[in-house]
């Protein structure tokens, strides 16, 4: 099979951390908003899904049209290479958005599309009864903005941020793709100690492992396109190959996951086990004000309460005192803290070097970052 065009979706924010990942693994993309647009061979699918930390899922793009009325809907829809993609026991359902166009009745696009791919699909596999969908799952999706329709497959199957190793979690947890997002926008290499003296349920410290030892984050789960007939099971083979021979299993870490709640702790090293990180990190319950930092250069990754879902503001900007007052003493250390508390650079007792907006689900926050002075 030819190139085929592949979306990775990324959250809002996160786009730019997407589109890196995606070079990195060696294809050219283009930028939009909540997605990474790249043309590739079919071995990029299973790559991609392996590799991508930061992505929510990889999406086949089928076709991209404009249509204001169902028949053109529905034409286009048939004129593209379905059966390309679905095989002839493929099970197709079909979901859908509409924002600002004429087609705005969701179902009626859905059963539109679904007809229309449907009567492509008998026609070329000379069917006369109806599809049986028994087969591979091929989820499509229909979404129309501003009149202009965009067919895609979804890949992933499950979203990519569930990696297969949470076995718990506490009241807050981070989004696994966000916690990768927050450890690759950061400089921090695996020589370095890398603590989260707020870990919950040990999110950053176990993407973080993961990265240290270039373990591949989908290594742990299942694929919905590990059993479509196009992708042949050689693609799939060889990915999982490829990422058992770049994970290097023999690099040494320093990681640490601190917090308070010891229920919590004892999640994060489940977790962790889960991940097949074994005692890879350390994990001490202990409050922040009791941080205890050994090193001369190190980064701090975390994800602190906000004062909104779990405590109150003046706990919180108590507890970002306390913390501000140990990091003080340690100017050599990179502190990245991402929050949505407005006053927090006021109540850490100092400026942030940089800061990013970005979106933790639907709460806007700021990624504080304090660039550790270099001797
Ligand atoms: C937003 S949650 C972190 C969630 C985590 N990133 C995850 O993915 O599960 C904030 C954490 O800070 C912890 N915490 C609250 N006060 C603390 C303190 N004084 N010292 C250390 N940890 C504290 C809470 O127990 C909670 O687990």
């Amino acid at each position: 099979m030819k190139n085929i065009t592949l979306i990775a979706t990324a959250a809002m924010g996160l786009e730019s951390v997407v589109a890196q990942e995606v070079k990195q693994l060696g294809y050219e993309v283009t930028v939009e908003n909540g997605k990474v647009i790249f043309e590739a061979p079919v071995s990029a699918i299973p790559r991609c899904n392996l590799w991508l930390r930061t992505a929510d899922r990889v999406k086949v793009l089928v076709g991209k049209f404009n249509a204001t009325t169902f028949d053109e809907l529905f034409e286009s829809t048939k004129a593209l290479p379905w059966e390309e993609f679905i095989a002839e026991d493929g099970q197709f359902p079909v979901s859908g958005k509409s924002i600002k166009s004429q087609l705005h009745s969701v179902p009626d696009c859905q059963k539109i599309v679904k007809k229309s791919i449907a009567e492509r699909l008998k026609l070329k596999y000379g069917m006369v009864s109806k599809m049986p969908e028994t087969g591979a799952l091929y989820k499509i999706e229909v979404a129309l903005l501003k009149d202009e329709v965009t067919l895609t497959l979804d890949t992933s199957g499950t979203g990519l941020h569930k990696r297969g190793y949470r076995v718990g979690q506490g009241d807050a947890p981070l989004k696994e793709t966000m916690a990768a997002a927050l450890v690759l926008l950061t400089n921090w290499k695996a020589e370095y100690t890398f603590i989260d003296p707020f870990c919950g349920s040990g999110t950053i410290p176990i993407e973080a492992a993961l990265i240290g030892q270039n373990i591949a984050p989908g290594f742990n789960r299942d694929f919905a396109s590990e059993n479509w007939a196009f992708i042949r099971n050689k693609h799939w083979q060889k990915a999982f190959e490829e990422a058992e021979d770049l994970a290097n299993y023999d690099q040494k870490l320093e990681i640490i996951g601190s917090d308070i709640d010891h229920n919590l702790i004892k999640v994060a090293s489940d977790n962790a086990i889960e991940a097949g990180l074994g005692d890879l990190i350390t994990w001490k319950q202990m409050q922040v004000k009791d941080l205890f930092i050994r090193n001369e250069n190190g980064y701090i990754v975390t994800n602190p309460p906000y004062g909104e879902r779990l405590s109150d503001k003046e706990a919180v900007a108590a507890l970002y005192k306390d913390f501000g007052d140990v990091m003080k003493n340690h100017p050599t250390w990179s502190i990245y803290v991402i929050t949505a508390f407005a006053a927090f650079e006021k109540q850490f007792g100092m400026e942030a070097t940089k800061k990013r907006k970005l979106f933790n689900g639907f709460i806007e926050t700021n990624y504080y970052q304090y660039f550790g002075e270099r001797s």
